[in-house]
């Protein structure tokens, strides 16, 4: 009986040979069990200007006061506190680009890389619309890889610090995701 079943599955494989897709059962990933909200707060912490800038322009504005057509690239700190030496988890990796003519508003593009305990080497990646006046910027979390495989959720961006003049800000966040 068991032969018979591994000659059918046998004949099946052959027979889908060259196929590039198949249907598999999500057990065989461990993603049976139901998904979990998983809550993560942390400060983004961003400096343009000094000695160690974290985020460098790329290409200047096309309008100074809306920032419309700057592209910066970011390797920005994720701390634990609002302070800049608190205890960094981890960093924002990717690219911020002013996409609004009449205010001052973002593309963000960017993957949170983790790299404490069981979250080490995962990353969430946030794809969305920030308008940095605003109080509150909610922003699409569309995937993200280890422990966050098939993410799913959002952000809350709140702007806690924010000083022109040394090139500084730091934002708080609050992710809200859904993952096996
Ligand atoms: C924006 O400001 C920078 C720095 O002051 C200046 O070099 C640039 O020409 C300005 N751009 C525009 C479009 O006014
Ligand atoms: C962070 O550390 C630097 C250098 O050690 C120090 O100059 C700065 O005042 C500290 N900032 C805060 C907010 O504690
Ligand atoms: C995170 O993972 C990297 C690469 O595997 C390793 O070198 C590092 O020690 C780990 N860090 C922590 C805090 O576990």
């Amino acid at each position: 009986m068991t032969k018979l079943i591994i000659l059918i599955l046998l004949l099946a494989d052959l027979v889908s040979a060259g196929d590039f897709a198949r249907t598999m059962n999500q057990k065989n990933l461990g993603i049976s069990k139901k998904e979990k909200l998983t809550h993560l707060r942390f400060y983004w912490q961003d400096s343009i200007k000094g000695p160690n800038p974290s985020a460098v322009l790329i290409l200047q504005p096309v309008s100074n006061s809306t920032a419309f057509g700057s592209v910066s690239m970011m390797d920005d700190p994720l701390t634990l506190d609002v302070s800049r030496n608190s205890t960094v988890v981890g960093h924002a990796q990717g690219i911020y680009a002013g996409a609004a003519q009449g205010e001052v508003g973002y593309l963000m593009v960017m993957n949170f890389a983790f790299k404490t305990g069981k979250y080490n080497g995962s990353t969430i990646a946030v794809l969305g619309r920030n308008m940095a006046t605003s109080k509150v910027r909610e922003m699409p979390v569309v995937g993200g890889s280890g422990v966050f495989r098939f993410a799913r959720g959002y952000v809350e961006a709140k702007t806690k610090l924010y000083d022109f003049k040394a090139g500084d800000a730091t934002v708080e966040y609050n992710c809200y995701v859904l993952h096996y």
